[in-house]
This record gives structure tokens, C-alpha cells and sequence, in this order.
């Protein structure tokens, strides 16, 4: 069984996977830790005039494990990801591991922008998870305030708006949604109410 999951940032998508993937005892992927682990690496790099060259070698040597979780999960590198994930090199690099990873045995779930469309077309359940930037921004907020990050509500949904615009506009095309996914918008649910909705229409498909 091969679950897809798209979404824009911050739309509960994540922990919807990791849900899912612990109720089915699933492998996940967040794809987009491969992502920001080449715009991180690229950090420095990204006013280059050959930053895009230097982007595509290092997607294709990418080593994951060589990263650090909390290095990949800031803003920075998210618009860092968001950046070399415009480069058609790099997602093509990219794709050989998510494409092996989706159809290893046994089955598995993936969560990114463009699962359902281009990296697992033949997956047996599409979810488009998204949610209102407004609603989007608040969790974010208190996600990092919890985490005694100190950051506004407008810094946030800045950010958010921003990277929603440059995702949008993304020049390799990656981003529409599978005419055969099933939308979910978690607005006004909670995290909870959101899995429960998710797990509803991933079982009535299988
Ligand atoms: O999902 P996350 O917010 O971690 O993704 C970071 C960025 O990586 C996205 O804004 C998007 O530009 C890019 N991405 C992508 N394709 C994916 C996953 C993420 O282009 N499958």
C-alpha cells in the first residue's frame, strides 16, 4: 500500500503522516527534509552566479543521515528549500530515492508537494491536506513558542505566505493537485479531528 500525502507548509501534513504511518505500520519519508537538507547545505552558496550547478551535485550525493534534524526544520532552511526545489535537476536527483523508497515492499507513506503527481502517480490513496495561511501561521507560532522560540505571529505568516507564493511560481511545475487526491482541509479541526478525517478516507479507498 503506497499513501501520498501533499500539502503546503505547516497544513498538518507531518504529523498526519507520522500518524498514519505509526497506525499502519508503515516506513514514512518527509520528503521535504531532502529538501531543506540541499538548501541547507547550500546556505552559504545560494548568491553564487553557479549556485544552481553546485545544488544539483549536491543532491546527487545527498546523505541524509549526514544532517541534523533541527538544522533541516528551521525557516531558513525552508526557504532554502524552497529555492533549490525550483531547479529541475535537483528534483530529478531527488526523485530515485523517494521513488525507491515508496515502492519498497510491504508498502509506505510519503508526505511533500508533489507525491501524488509525480513521484508515486500510482499510489493507492491521495490525501491534499491544506489549511487557511492564517490558521496555518498560529500553529506554526505556538509550535515554536512551546519550543521557547522566540517569534511572532506576523514573522511567521510571513514566512508562510512568502513560501507559499514561491512554491506556487515554481518554475519546475511541481505543485498542483492530483486530480484524484482527496482534499482535507484542517482549518478549523484539530490535530486530532484532522487524523481521524485522514484515517476515514485513507479506509474507505482500501
Ligand atoms: O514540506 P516542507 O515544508 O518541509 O518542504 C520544504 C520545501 O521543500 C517546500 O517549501 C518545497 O519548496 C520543497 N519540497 C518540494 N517537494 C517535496 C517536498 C518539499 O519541492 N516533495
Amino acid at each position: 500500500m503506497i499513501i501520498a500525502i501533499d500539502g503546503p507548509a505547516a497544513s498538518g501534513k507531518g504529523t498526519i503522516s507520522k500518524r498514519l504511518a505509526k497506525h499502519f505500520d508503515l516506513p514514512h519519508m518527509d520528503t521535504g527534509l531532502l529538501y531543506r537538507a540541499v538548501g541547507f547545505a547550500m546556505r552559504d552558496d545560494l548568491d553564487h552566479p553557479n549556485w544552481e550547478e553546485k545544488a544539483v551535485t549536491t543532491a546527487q550525493t545527498l546523505e541524509l543521515s549526514h544532517y541534523h534534524e533541527d538544522d533541516l526544520t528551521t525557516a531558513e532552511a525552508g526557504i532554502a528549500a524552497s529555492k533549490v526545489a525550483r531547479v529541475p535537476e535537483v528534483r530529478a536527483a531527488l526523485q530515485t530515492a523517494q521513488k525507491h523508497f515508496a515502492h519498497q515492499k510491504g508498502g509506505a507513506i510519503l508526505d511533500g508537494r508533489d507525491i501524488g503527481t509525480r513521484i508515486c502517480p500510482d499510489a493507492d490513496v491521495k490525501l491534499y491536506i491544506t489549511a487557511d495561511a492564517h490558521a496555518r501561521a498560529q500553529r506554526r507560532t505556538k509550535q515554536l513558542n512551546d519550543r521557547g522560540v522566540d517569534v511572532t505571529f506576523d514573522e511567521i505568516l510571513a514566512q508562510i505566505e512568502k513560501r507559499d507564493a514561491d512554491d506556487r511560481d515554481n518554475p519546475a511545475g511541481a505543485f498542483y493537485v492530483a486530480p484524484d487526491a482527496h482534499l482535507l482541509d484542517t482549518t478549523k479541526l484539530s490535530i486530532e479531528t484532522a487524523f481521524q478525517a485522514a484515517l476515514e478516507l485513507v479506509n474507505s479507498v482500501l
